[in-house]
């Protein structure tokens, strides 16, 4: 077997907001061909540990991103934050959203090309919205605002893409759309992507990774119920033909909350 190389060390990471220890101790490596699952609770410190990965977030412990990931000063990580959390008011269009996309790479003031608008039109008439360009963000849906958000976390052609739960308001039709995007994307790039809808994520994913304070890497994308059951939180799998589903069930006491 060919060795893969290592582009992410994660050692001792802990993220703590004032008193809330979100994350303890984490360990984790990604490789350069992986395509990771994060499962986990709400609140489990899925998106934080993320945020840690794109220095977005204060940690404690060590991250070493390695040089294959480097272009210059910046990381070639496309990242794609969840949808809540982005600001829908800002005044911009579209376009300037997925063209936001190269920033690091043009530097603050660098323009724009014909060539990078062209790209951009591309982009969007892959994901179905390239009628949109010219729309304030602040006039679309969230599910459009989704497939513009993966149009700019692609554009500069990153090796690690990660997606924070991209698929909150994209309806059932494109949802199918949008993983065999990703998919498909996970051939050029290692690829993370956080989810709450685990039945899908498990049958395209190679590793799932549960998030619950602490994490824990399989290396498969199915998961036995014992595995579960020793990450904390009680989750059940319902198996439907060949993909395995997974449910989050609910249990007190112990500060886990979950969807449904
Ligand atoms: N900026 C912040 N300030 C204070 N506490 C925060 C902040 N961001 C997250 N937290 C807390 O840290 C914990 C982990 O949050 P995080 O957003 O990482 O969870 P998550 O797994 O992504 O949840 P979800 O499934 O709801 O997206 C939660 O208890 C959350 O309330
Ligand atoms: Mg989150």
């Amino acid at each position: 077997m060919t060795q893969s190389k290592k582009i992410i060390t994660l050692r001792n990471v802990s993220v703590s907001y004032d008193a809330h220890t979100a994350l303890e101790e984490v360990n984790l490596d990604i490789y350069e061909d992986d395509f990771i699952g994060i499962i986990g609770p709400n609140g489990g410190g899925k998106s934080s540990l993320v945020k840690a990965i794109m220095g977005e977030v204060k940690y404690r412990g060590e991250i070493v991103i390695d040089d294959l990931l480097r272009r210059g000063n910046h990381f070639k990580i496309g990242y794609m934050p969840q949808v809540s959390q982005f600001d829908m008011r800002f005044p911009i269009s579209i376009e300037e959203v997925v063209l936001s996309g190269l920033q690091t790479e043009k530097g603050f003031f660098g323009r724009y090309t014909t060539k990078d608008r062209e790209r951009v039109a591309e982009l969007l008439k892959k994901m179905g919205i390239e009628e949109l360009a010219k729309r304030p963000i602040g006039e679309v849906s969230g599910g459009q605002m989704q497939r513009a958000l993966l149009c700019r976390a692609i554009i500069a052609e990153p090796k690690l893409l990660i997606l924070d739960e991209p698929t909150n308001f994209v309806d059932n039709s494109f949802e199918q759309e949008f993983y065999t995007m990703v998919a498909e994307l996970s051939k050029q790039m290692a690829v993370i992507i956080v989810s709450h809808d685990l039945g899908t994520i498990t049958s395209i994913v190679k590793s799932i990774v549960c998030v619950n304070r602490s994490v824990h890497r399989h290396n498969s994308n199915i998961l036995t119920e014992e595995q579960l059951r020793n990450y904390n939180c009680p989750i059940q799998i319902l198996s439907h033909g060949h993909i395995p589903h997974t449910v989050l069930e609910h249990h007190s006491g112990d500060g886990c909350k979950h969807h449904h």
